[in-house]
């Protein structure tokens, strides 16, 4: 199985992580558009317009299925990248719902979903785990983190304040749905602020629970092969993918 793997830039490496981890796939080739990163600010066409481009360029590489990382695209394109795609293309957000689905017994569940503006403004979120008859549903854009992120930040004062700030009005919720790629990397952090006992929904893993349970992997690829590609900067994509995937 070759796997395509898209992200607006850096931060689609935490699903990389997992899906590594779980040794779901014989080859996986990563295209990050760091040129035009942060997506989450973009509006609606843009998006679009940009993970169309994405599944172009995946079309040089005959690959069995696309996972978009990127949350953001995600709940903008996903139906638009399926329609220009040969294969199948999975993203994160329907992956996020179903592990709500599969691990939150309580449909009163106060769900809190943190991501970029434009994942929030789309609502994906909301109206997916609405079908599924979650009904307390909070989600806010806390955009912040994602630079905290990039410049390692973690712990730190500054992130600190941005959950404060972010945070200091919102009710505790019993799950926390980390719906921007970037998240996973100040876990700890969210977990501390908000206690053991809220439990967190982390897109990588959600991806690989979805890809589990909707196709059949029989064999495990202990050292798939990694391929990285940028649209601007390869080579910091590739130190940061070193980094994060202690490669
Ligand atoms: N990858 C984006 C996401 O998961 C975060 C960074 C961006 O805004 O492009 O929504």
């Amino acid at each position: 199985m070759k796997l395509g793997v898209f992200d607006s830039g850096i931060g689609g490496l935490t699903v990389v992580k997992s899906l590594l981890e779980h040794q779901l796939f014989e080859q996986i080739i990563y295209y990050g558009d760091t040129a035009r990163v942060p997506y989450g600010s973009k509006d609606k066409n843009t998006i679009i317009r940009y993970a169309i481009e994405a599944v172009e360029i995946f079309k040089n590489f005959d690959l069995d299925m696309i996972v978009v990382a990127c949350n953001t695209v995600s709940a903008y394109a996903l139906q638009e990248m399926q329609e220009s795609a040969s294969c199948p293309v999975v993203g994160v957000v329907e992956a996020g719902v179903l592990a709500c689905a599969n691990n939150l017994h309580d449909k009163n569940t106060n769900i809190l979903v943190l991501g970029t503006k434009a994942t929030v403004n789309s609502k994906a979120y909301d109206k997916g785990l609405k079908q599924l008859g979650f009904g307390n549903i909070t989600t806010l854009a806390t955009p912040l983190f994602v630079p905290i992120v990039e410049e390692e930040l973690y712990p730190s004062a500054v992130l600190d304040e941005a959950m404060q700030h972010y945070f200091c009005s919102i009710q505790k919720p019993d799950a926390l749905i980390l719906g921007c790629t970037h998240f996973p990397l100040i876990a700890n952090e969210l977990q501390n602020y908000f206690g053991s006992d809220v439990k967190l929904i982390h897109s990588g893993d959600a991806i690989v629970e979805y890809l589990s349970q909707k196709f059949d992997f029989t064999q495990k690829h202990s050292t798939p092969k990694l391929q990285f590609f940028a649209s601007e900067n390869p080579d910091a994509l590739k130190s940061v993918a070193h980094k994060w995937l202690g490669l």
